[in-house]
């Protein structure tokens, strides 16, 4: 049977990605849930703002940096989504405060 690739497979948690509920697979990573909602290129380069995409998802590369609970430059292939996680995309330079 054909799954549809939108929707994780079993079991499921809930993560609020830019203020919206979102069901994710309970081992999917951040940069899976943020290439489901917003397409691979989901985010821009701090240098020139220019398109950028998860390229490795082994850690190696950092084009999937995104914003976890608030905290920046997260790299979305090394975090496992859980329960009532906040997740953003992160485009441009983000500074740490
Ligand atoms: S996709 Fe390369 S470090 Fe995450």
């Amino acid at each position: 049977m054909l799954r549809n690739c939108t929707e994780p497979e079993s079991p499921q948690v809930t993560v609020v990605v830019e203020g919206r509920a979102v069901a994710a697979g309970a081992d999917e990573s951040v940069a899976s849930v943020l290439m489901r909602v917003f397409g691979v290129e989901y985010r821009s380069s701090a240098i020139d703002g220019s398109a950028r995409a998860p390229y490795c998802m082994i850690g190696a590369c950092f084009e999937c940096l995104a914003q976890v609970d608030g905290i920046p430059n997260r790299q979305g292939c090394l975090v496992t989504v859980r329960e009532g996680m906040t997740i953003a995309r992160q485009n441009g330079r983000v500074g740490i405060e």
